[in-house]
C-alpha cells in the first residue's frame, strides 16, 4: 500500500481464516503447543505458491489447526480489523468457515464468541461496522451444512448471512437448496461463491435455486452474455477479488483481469481481498493494483468504493452515512 490516503470502502468478501499472517500462525502455534511443519514464518510464507484453488485450500485448512481458543479467534479478528482500518475499510462483512473448526473439535460457539470479542468493539476502536457470514464448505455433504446451521442457532443474532465456499467444481449450488431455504426461513441473508473456477451455470443456479442476493467472485459470468445481461438488469452485486484470481491462476496476470470489462458491461462490481494473508495484499492493495496494472481512473476506483456501500447488508441510515463519507469534500483536493 502506498502513502496515498485510501478511499473509504466496504469489504464484502473476506475469509477471516484467510487473514492469518505467518507471524500470528507461529505465535498461536507456540501458545497452543502445536508443531508447524515450517521452521520460520518466512519459510511458511514461501509455501504460498498456488497452482489452483485446491492447492491453496490445502494449506488454508491445514493452518487452521493453530486456532483453538476464543482468544485465538479474537486475536485473529483484531489483527484483521487493524489492517482493514489502515486500508480505508469502514464496513466489513466477514466470512467464517465453522466446519473447518468443528471438524477439529473446536465448538462453533468458541469461534463466534471469539470473533465477536473483536467485532463488538470494532466500531469504537477502528470505526468499522461489521457483520459475520457463516460459510458452508461445499465439498462436504449437504447434511453437514444443515447440521452446521442447527449448531449455529444459538448464535444467529450475531450472524447476518450464509455463504458457500471451498472447492467449487463438482459441487454445484443445487446441492444446497434445502439448507439455503432453511437459512432464509431463519431470517438470514444469502450469498454464494460462484463462477470463480466453476462455470457460469453455477452463477445462475445460485440465483435461481438458492436465491442469493450477491455472487462472490462471479468472474466467469463473462463467458455467458445472457447471464451478464441478467446480472446487469437485476444489478446483482459481484464481490470480485483481483489479487486472489491471479494467485489462484483463475486469471494469468493482473494486467489481464476482466474487471474493466465487467465495469464496462454495467455490472455492479466490488473489489475485495478474499484471503489477504495468502494472496499478497489487503483490500487497498487490490484497488491500487488495478489502477497500476489496468490504468483504472480515480473516478473508477471511487465507483468501486461506492458500489461496495451499495452492495453492503446495512440499513438505510448506515448506508447513507457510508456514502456521505465517500462524498465528503475533505476527501478530494488538498486533504484527499
Ligand atoms: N475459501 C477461502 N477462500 C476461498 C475462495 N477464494 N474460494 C473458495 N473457497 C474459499
Ligand atoms: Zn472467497
Amino acid at each position: 500500500m502506498s502513502s496515498h490516503h485510501p478511499l473509504p470502502k466496504a469489504e464484502l468478501h473476506l475469509h477471516i481464516e484467510g487473514t492469518l499472517e505467518p507471524e500470528l500462525a507461529f505465535a498461536l502455534a507456540e501458545r497452543n503447543g502445536i508443531d508447524l511443519p515450517y521452521a520460520t514464518p518466512d519459510e511458511l510464507r514461501s509455501a504460498y505458491a498456488f497452482s489452483d484453488l485446491q492447492s491453496f485450500l490445502d494449506l488454508y485448512y491445514r493452518l487452521t489447526a493453530v486456532l483453538r481458543t476464543e482468544q485465538d479467534f479474537a486475536d485473529l479478528a483484531e489483527a484483521y480489523l487493524e489492517r482493514a482500518a489502515a486500508h480505508g475499510v469502514r464496513h466489513a462483512e466477514i466470512f467464517f468457515d465453522p466446519q473447518a473448526h468443528t471438524a477439529r473439535g473446536v465448538d462453533i460457539g468458541t469461534v463466534v464468541r471469539g470473533l465477536s470479542q473483536a467485532l463488538d468493539r470494532s466500531e469504537e476502536r477502528h470505526g468499522i461496522s461489521t457483520q459475520l457470514i457463516l460459510s458452508f464448505l461445499r465439498d462436504l455433504p449437504a447434511e453437514d451444512a444443515l447440521k452446521t446451521l442447527v449448531e449455529a442457532e444459538p448464535y444467529l443474532h450475531r450472524i447476518s448471512a450464509v455463504g458457500l465456499d471451498s472447492a467449487e467444481v463438482g459441487h454445484p449450488p443445487a446441492k444446497f437448496t434445502q439448507v439455503y431455504a432453511a437459512a432464509k426461513a431463519a431470517g438470514l441473508r444469502l450469498v454464494a461463491h460462484a463462477g470463480e473456477e466453476g462455470p457460469p451455470s453455477y452463477i445462475s443456479e445460485a440465483l435461481d435455486l438458492l436465491g442469493v442476493e450477491r455472487i462472490d467472485h462471479g468472474i466467469r459470468c463473462l463467458e455467458d452474455p445472457e447471464l451478464v445481461a441478467r446480472l446487469v438488469a437485476e444489478q446483482i452485486p459481484l464481490t470480485v477479488c483481483p489479487l486472489s484470481n491471479v494467485r489462484l491462476r483463475c486469471v494469468d496476470r493482473l494486467e489481464e483481469h476482466p474487471l474493466p470489462a465487467m465495469l464496462e458491461a454495467g455490472l455492479l462490481v466490488t473489489v475485495n481481498s478474499d484471503d489477504p494473508s495468502y494472496f499478497g495484499g489487503y483490500v487497498e492493495d487490490n484497488y491500487q493494483g488495478l489502477q497500476r496494472a489496468l490504468g483504472l481512473t480515480d473516478d473508477q476506483l471511487r465507483l468501486l468504493a461506492r458500489n461496495s456501500f451499495l452492495a453492503a447488508f446495512v440499513d438505510d441510515e448506515r448506508r447513507a452515512e457510508l456514502l456521505a463519507e465517500l462524498d465528503a469534500p475533505s476527501r478530494s483536493s488538498i486533504l484527499g
